[in-house]
């Protein structure tokens, strides 16, 4: 019998998971079925209830309910732990399970791009949600020091002052995004400022060798500064693919192979 899964958010209509669990289960010959749903904003625990009840196997979860999935878990893994939000759920032995795959996407995705995130040095634009949820999947995938820049300062202390702990081998800094200087082996763009086509001016006196967009199908003023540059650069179709690969690997025990998925990338 097919496995049942969805996506489950507000909006949901752009989410481009089903397509990519199908692909996946069309390659490894999984029988499942994977929709969307549309869950009002005050429906989000009686939908998952109601999922979990009626048989259904996984859901992934993404804007807004991330947290409130986060609050619902009986157990959750340690990455989802620290980044105090949850994409990826499951029961077991009666119990729900949380986890966050989105952070190991995006070190898969960097990954299969051949760039070594071994003794790393990285410079993280933005100090939001998608910052948190990255910081220990890329300590643990080697960086040696990780530099968090905002606009607003004090929210890059107070994530650096959150998760220093967590991350006991690799130094984190917090930066004022007005005061990026130095060299980094990659630079990640995790603001929200391409979602919204607003420009970020990187300076002159700023290196860097590898350039990760998180935002993707859309202009980018990052990326654009990146092939100026002559600097490799990606956007962030791959995290996209990757997050959806951990999903699938906790739910159905075979991991998908990123690069044979690149194909499903919107085109430019
Ligand atoms: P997410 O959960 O996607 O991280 P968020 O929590 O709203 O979203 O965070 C958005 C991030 O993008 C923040 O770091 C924000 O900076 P501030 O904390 O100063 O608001 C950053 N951001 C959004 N638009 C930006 C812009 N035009 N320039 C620079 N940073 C921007």
């Amino acid at each position: 019998m097919n496995k049942v899964f969805a996506v489950v958010g507000h909006p949901i209509e752009h989410s481009r998971s089903p397509e990519l669990h199908h692909a996946f289960a069309e390659k490894l010959a999984i029988p499942l079925t994977y929709s969307k749903h549309l869950v009002p904003l005050d429906g989000f625990t009686q939908h998952v209830k109601a999922f979990f009840q009626t048989g259904g196997h996984g859901l992934n979860i993404t804007v807004p309910f991330k947290e409130q999935a986060f609050a619902l878990c009986d157990v959750l893994t340690e990455r989802a732990k620290i980044a105090k939000a949850v994409n990826t759920l499951w029961m077991q032995n009666g119990t729900l399970h949380g986890d966050n795959t989105d952070g190991q996407g995006l070190v898969e995705a960097i990954q299969s791009l051949g760039w070594s995130l071994q003794n790393s040095k990285i410079l993280i634009l933005g100090a939001g949600g998608a910052t948190r949820g990255v910081i220990y999947p890329l300590a643990a995938a080697g960086a040696t020091e990780i530099v968090v820049a905002n606009r607003t300062l004090e929210r890059a202390e107070q994530l650096v002052q959150d998760l220093e702990q967590h991350v006991p081998h690799t130094r984190l800094r917090a930066v004022s995004l007005n005061a990026l200087e130095g060299e980094f082996d990659l630079i990640i763009n995790a603001t929200s400022a391409s979602l919204s086509g607003e420009a970020l001016q990187l300076p002159a006196q700023l290196t860097f060798h590898h350039a990760y967009e998180m935002a993707y199908g859309k202009p980018s003023s990052f990326l654009e500064q990146a092939q100026q540059r002559h600097v490799p650069h990606s956007d962030g179709f791959g995290m996209l693919i990757g997050q959806a690969i951990e999903s699938f690997y906790i739910w159905n025990g075979v991991k998908p192979k990123l690069a044979d998925f690149l194909y499903l990338a919107p085109k430019a």
